[in-house]
């Protein structure tokens, strides 16, 4: 009896049938095309979704609170999943995130550690893949989609050699990178440019110390701030809400 009881209980382990919210994902804890990761607070949840009426599937950040889906970070938007092969998202070698259809992999973090990793999704939205110090090593906030959250950065980051730009999707079924991109210009003092392949189609002029006051966010009353940052190792202006003044 207690045999079939401690059987029984290493096949639910072994085999995870149902949905359900994580928190963390770790060497023994994987996300499925079922279940989702939610923040702590529960502000944002990450996980698999169909946009509109397309069968092809991605792994996205949404709102938790908003009804209707609001997508603010899209991982394999080059890479549509159709049909319903079974994805999972994990922990693979040397801290790596990956995500894999039917066990071969068609998306993944590309930052490593040697010791033990997990991932996490925080309150403000970003997916941080951290060591067992919480240093994170990855953030999905280096790679934007088209939605910029505060925390966020536009520029350039000498240290990586990479750029933080916005590329809004093709259109409303399909998150692949559109033409137009928007950030920074990585010359002298940042300044926000909308570009469509190499021609600049707007300017937005040289970010200063100004204020956009009055714009609410979750139903309080926020002002958001600019930080412009020109220095060795990064030229950036970054979004964040006046709450977080120190
Ligand atoms: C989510 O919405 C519900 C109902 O409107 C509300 O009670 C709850 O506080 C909200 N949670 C967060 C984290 O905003
Ligand atoms: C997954 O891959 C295996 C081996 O390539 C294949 O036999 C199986 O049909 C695939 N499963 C699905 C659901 O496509
Ligand atoms: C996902 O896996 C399925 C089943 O193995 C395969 O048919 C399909 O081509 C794969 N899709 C991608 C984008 O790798
Ligand atoms: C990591 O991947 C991104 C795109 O997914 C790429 O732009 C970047 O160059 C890669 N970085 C390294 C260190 O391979
Ligand atoms: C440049 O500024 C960023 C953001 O404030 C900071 O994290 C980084 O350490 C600075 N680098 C140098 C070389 O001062």
């Amino acid at each position: 009896m207690e045999g079939a009881a401690i059987l029984l209980f290493s096949l639910l382990l072994l085999y995870k049938s149902y949905a359900s919210d994580l928190n963390i994902i770790s060497d023994s804890r994987f996300l499925t095309d079922e279940d989702t990761l939610v923040s702590p607070g529960r502000v944002f949840e990450q996980g698999f979704f169909k946009p509109g009426s397309s069968e092809n599937r991605y792994l996205g950040i949404w709102y938790k609170n908003i009804s209707v889906r609001t997508v603010v970070w899209v991982a394999n938007r080059d890479r549509p999943l159709p049909g319903a092969s079974p994805l999972e998202l994990k922990i693979a070698d040397r801290g790596i995130l990956g995500l894999f259809n039917n066990s071969s992999k068609v998306w993944s973090s590309n930052t490593t550690t040697s010791g033990t990793a997990t991932a996490k999704l925080w309150d403000n939205g970003n997916l941080v893949v951290v060591d067992q110090q919480e240093r994170v090593f990855w953030q999905s906030f280096d790679y934007p989609t088209d939605t910029l959250l505060p925390g966020m950065k536009l520029g350039r980051d000498y240290v990586k050699g990479k750029e933080w730009y916005l590329t809004p999707w093709k259109n409303s079924q399909d998150p692949a990178p559109g033409e137009l991109t928007w950030g920074a210009d990585r010359l002298g003092y940042p300044e926000n440019k909308l570009r469509q392949g190499a021609s600049v189609k707007f300017r937005g002029g040289p970010w200063s110390n100004e204020r956009f006051p009055g714009v609410s966010v979750f139903s309080k009353s926020l002002t958001f701030r600019y930080d412009v940052t020109v220095n060795e190792s990064e030229v950036s202006y970054a979004y964040n809400l006046e709450d977080n003044l120190t």
